[in-house]
């Protein structure tokens, strides 16, 4: 039967019809995809489980990726369908997807960069004078803190509330959905049971949350206030909850990438004493130029420029992000090796892990390869073939936000710690089908307090 693609591209199967291809999928999505290539070519069809899928490689199939249009072929539905596994419907029956460039909006962006130091400080200062710990696991608990001061109120990044949202929030954990999609299986048997009992420990939390931070002195400047009065109206518990699931989608949203790429980040540098030693001598010239206080100054931190190139390379090399379009009306796609028909239903799709690692040069971790935060051009055949924050419409609005983030992060670490991996090299997770990679092996990190007077 045709899935609806006309002309036919290369149809790819497995002996077991729909679940065949998906099992080969899930077991390890970058490697079956690129065998997937190397056989059928840059474009080819696949069903996994029953979502068909053209997969498009080229660099002319990935540029008109980039500009479907949204009315098209959606971005929206297609993140729905994939999250929606894990996240309760009426979290998303609630969001309103605006939010998101509105609390990324630039006029924020000093207040925010003052409020993510501090809370970093915080947590670093938990860390105590020494001990191991798995970067990544350490990093998301951090951003997790950052989180809840950021997109809730500052008084949600202490004690005692945000040990408690930190519970209930790696429930809801939506990058499972996409990190360790076999976990999802268990999730739909139980109707999302785990779930549900975390949003509604939060909605419960919530409130109480709210009263400590109407009696504080930041009161009014916080993302809650702004959501109190976008949502007020006459049904005071419709507003309260609209509130609750824009709140929990903030937080979701900001943690799924940017945690693992700042993590990623540290761990690169810490494999890389030339790497090390460059960002450091970076870090003292930004002080030197900007004061002790350079890393509330958004301006300041975005004279950081050998610290772009190192972040934006991590991403480029740890991506696995799944970018999918779900196609709503009949659309034309040009895949560069012909123009092909495609009907609703069908997804228009890639993965960044198999084209953004496709050369020897660009197999190699160097960042060398980035100027500032633009890559070099000579190095991809065309702009989208190596993605990192995505292109076009749907780009990363928060893109300068993470960069920001990643720099106080990584300073405060290096400053703070005398930092030891307890590793040698890293690769991407095998089993990781969307979103910044976490690496295949643990990435543990011995620190203990410097006795320098930062
Ligand atoms: C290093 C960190 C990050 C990376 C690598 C990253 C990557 C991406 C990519 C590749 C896309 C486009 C997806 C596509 O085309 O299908 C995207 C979109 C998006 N990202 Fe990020 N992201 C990061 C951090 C964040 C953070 C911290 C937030 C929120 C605070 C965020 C919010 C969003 C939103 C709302 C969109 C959708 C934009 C739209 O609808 O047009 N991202 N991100």
């Amino acid at each position: 039967m045709n899935p609806g693609i006309m002309p036919l591209p290369p149809v790819a199967t497995e002996e077991l019809p729909h679940v065949g291809a998906g099992l080969r999928f899930l077991d390890a999505p970058t490697d079956y995809l690129l065998e997937l290539r190397a056989r059928h070519g840059d474009t080819f069809f696949v069903d996994l489980f029953g979502f068909p899928l053209l997969f498009s490689f080229s660099p002319r199939g990935l540029q008109s990726l980039y500009a479907l249009p949204e009315e098209e072929a959606s971005f929206g539905l297609a993140t729905f369908d994939m999250i929606g596994f894990k996240t309760p419907a009426e979290v998303f029956a609630d969001v309103d997807p605006a939010i998101f460039r509105e609390a990324l909006a630039p006029s924020r962006l000093p207040a925010q960069v003052a409020l993510i130091d501090a809370v970093v400080q915080m947590e670093l200062e938990r860390w105590g004078d020494a001990g191991e710990t798995d970067i990544f696991d350490a990093i998301r608990t951090l951003e997790q803190r950052v989180g809840f001061a950021l997109w809730i109120a500052p008084v949600a990044a202490e004690e005692p509330w945000w040990p408690e949202l930190k519970r209930h929030f790696d429930v809801l954990d939506q990058a499972t959905a996409f990190v360790a999609p076999q976990q999802t299986l268990a999730t739909i048997a139980s109707g999302k049971a785990a779930e549900r009992a975390a949003l509604a420990s939060i909605a419960e939390l919530l409130p109480r949350i709210l009263a400590a931070h109407d009696a504080g002195p930041a009161r009014g400047a916080a993302t809650v206030d702004m959501l109190r009065a976008r949502f007020a109206g006459a049904d005071a518990a419709l507003a309260e909850r609209r509130v609750l699931h824009n709140a929990i989608n903030l937080n979701q949203g900001f943690l799924s990438n940017l945690y693992a790429a700042i993590a990623w980040m540290s761990a690169e540098v810490l494999l890389r004493p030339e790497v090390r030693a460059r960002l450091q001598d970076e870090i003292a010239a930004t002080r030197a130029a900007h004061g002790e206080a350079f890393r509330s100054s958004p301006e300041a931190l975005g004279t950081m420029g050998y610290a772009a190139q190192v972040l934006m390379e991590s991403v480029r090399v740890a991506q696995r992000s799944l970018t999918l379009r779900k196609v709503l009306r009949p659309v034309g796609f040009d895949a560069g090796d012909g123009l092909y028909t495609v009907q609703p239903g069908v997804y228009i799709a890639t993965m960044l892990s198999v084209t953004n690692t496709q050369t020897p040069e660009l197999a190699r971790f160097d960042p060398a390869h980035y100027n500032g935060r633009e890559l070099r051009p000579e190095l991809v055949p065309g702009r989208e073939t190596v993605s990192t924050f995505g292109h076009g419409r749907h780009a990363c609005p928060a893109q300068r936000f993470s960069l920001h983030m990643a720099r106080i992060v990584v300073s405060r670490l290096l400053e703070r710690f005398e930092l030891s991996p307890c590793f040698a090299a890293m690769q991407p997770s095998r089993k990781q089908m969307g979103g910044v990679s976490r690496p295949e092996d643990t990435a543990r990190v011995a620190y203990r307090l410097r006795n320098a007077a930062h």
